[in-house]
């Protein structure tokens, strides 16, 4: 499809996303549920499944983060200028499991395919689209998330996504960027996507720690992840992909110190902190364009009426801050067009981060080689 045809369907999801839509709601086959567009009826019994099943109450915590993040990882197995690379959000993740999962870029995505794969294969919808659908819920578990849509309709894979395809922690931004871009996706798309990591941390990086997060509020998706990204790092970062973070028990990726101190990227990076709403509004966009590469958006059916309502921050949330003991003078800033914002700094010492529980549903037979990676039977 031509650059210009996908923009402008994108810029219809966006119009439809928004609510232009003013068709009115069909009651399903089920006599219970009720969506606009009839198709979306079968991802009702889905929802309730993995609700219920998989993300039980447990929350924006580790289900929600691990469903998050292979969504990002299926669809990046995608090039807009070299085919053999993949079909995007595909499913291909899955269905090729044995294949994609001995990639190094997907180390930990083994815990989203066991967690995952039951459902996958017991719902009645594409892997592509389950995969996509359980990361749209997945967001809808963490406060501050605005509103996300979901398309439907997806095709699943027919061969496996190529190797480094997904970027990886300790590659420069630039590299970064340019497979991002490779893929279809901005340096303001990428920066949009990172915000991502205000609801992650890390399990394979520090072989001695699992469970790591990226900010010190890893259950909002708030701004604080951008704020404690420029701050100076003071303990130690040692291994692969990783730098010095300036929170006890945080890590920093070296793939997000760098890209919020890249020229290209440092001031869409510091825009978005204590600004939660446009960081919510561009990630939402964003991760709608992502979801959907590779695939034919005319085939895709609105069905964002079926995902429930994410919960707001509080007011004393939204507010971003920082770390006990820092302040304006620990920023590194490397914007140059503007100033960093005016912050408060928490009371108290100087605290060190709980490591996050892992959820025991992403301990299964597949292992992080690829072995045993392979979907039952429907
Ligand atoms: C652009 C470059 C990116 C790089 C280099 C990167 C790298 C990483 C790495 C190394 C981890 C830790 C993995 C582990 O040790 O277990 C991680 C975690 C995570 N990433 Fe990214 N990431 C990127 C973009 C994204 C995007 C676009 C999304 C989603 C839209 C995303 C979502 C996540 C989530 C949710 C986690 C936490 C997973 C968990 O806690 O179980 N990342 N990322
Ligand atoms: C599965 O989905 C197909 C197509 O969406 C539909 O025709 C069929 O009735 C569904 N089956 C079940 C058991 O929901
Ligand atoms: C996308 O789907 C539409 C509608 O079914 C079809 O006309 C078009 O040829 C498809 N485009 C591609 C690139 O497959
Ligand atoms: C960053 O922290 C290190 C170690 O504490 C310190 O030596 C350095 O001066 C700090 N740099 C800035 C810009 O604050």
């Amino acid at each position: 499809m031509a650059l210009t045809s996908l923009l402008v369907s994108l810029a219809l999801l966006g119009s439809i996303a928004n609510g232009a839509s003013t068709s009115r709601r069909a009651t399903c086959p089920d006599g219970k549920n009720s969506a606009k567009n009839l198709e979306c009826c079968a991802l009702f019994p889905v929802l309730e499944d993995i609700q219920t099943n998989m993300f039980a109450d447990s929350g924006c915590a580790d289900a929600a983060h691990t469903a998050l993040r292979v969504a990002f990882h299926d669809a990046l197995g995608f090039s807009t200028t070299d085919a053999s690379k993949g079909t995007g959000a595909d499913g291909s993740i899955f269905i090729f499991g044995e294949t994609e999962l001995q990639y190094d870029m997907n180390i930990g995505i083994s815990d989203a395919f066991n967690m995952e794969a039951p459902f996958a294969a017991r719902s009645n919808i594409s892997v592509a689209d389950f995969i996509q659908f359980a990361a749209t819920i997945s967001l809808t578990k963490c406060a501050g998330v605005a509103q996300p849509p979901f398309f439907f309709g997806r095709v699943d894979a027919t061969s496996p996504a190529a190797d480094n395809t997904v970027p990886e922690p300790f590659q420069s931004s630039t590299d970064i960027l340019a497979r991002m871009a490779d893929a279809g996706l901005t340096a303001a798309d990428t920066v949009a996507l990172l915000a991502s990591h205000s609801v992650a941390g890390a399990d394979n990086i520090d072989p001695d720690a699992a469970g790591l997060p990226f900010d010190s509020t890893p259950s909002l998706f708030d701004t604080q992840f951008f704020v404690e990204s420029l701050l100076n790092g003071t303990f130690p970062g040692p291994n692969e992909g990783q730098t010095s973070s300036p929170i006890q028990g945080e890590l920093r990726l070296q793939s997000d110190f760098e890209i919020a101190h890249d020229p290209v990227t440092a001031c869409l990076w510091q825009a978005n902190v204590n600004n939660q709403q446009a960081m919510a509004q561009a990630f939402q966009q964003a991760f709608l364009k992502m979801g959907i590469l590779g695939q034919n958006v005319s085939k895709l059916v609105d069905c964002s009426d079926v995902i429930p309502a994410p919960p707001a921050l509080t007011a004393y949330q939204t507010q971003a801050f920082f770390p006990p003991g820092l302040d304006i003078n620990d920023v590194q800033q490397s914007c140059e067009s503007a100033t960093f914002p005016n912050l408060p700094t928490l009371p108290g010492a100087a605290e060190t981060l709980a490591q996050m529980t892992a959820d025991p549903l992403t301990v299964g037979p597949c292992q992080s080689d690829g072995t045993d990676c392979v979907l039952p039977p429907a």
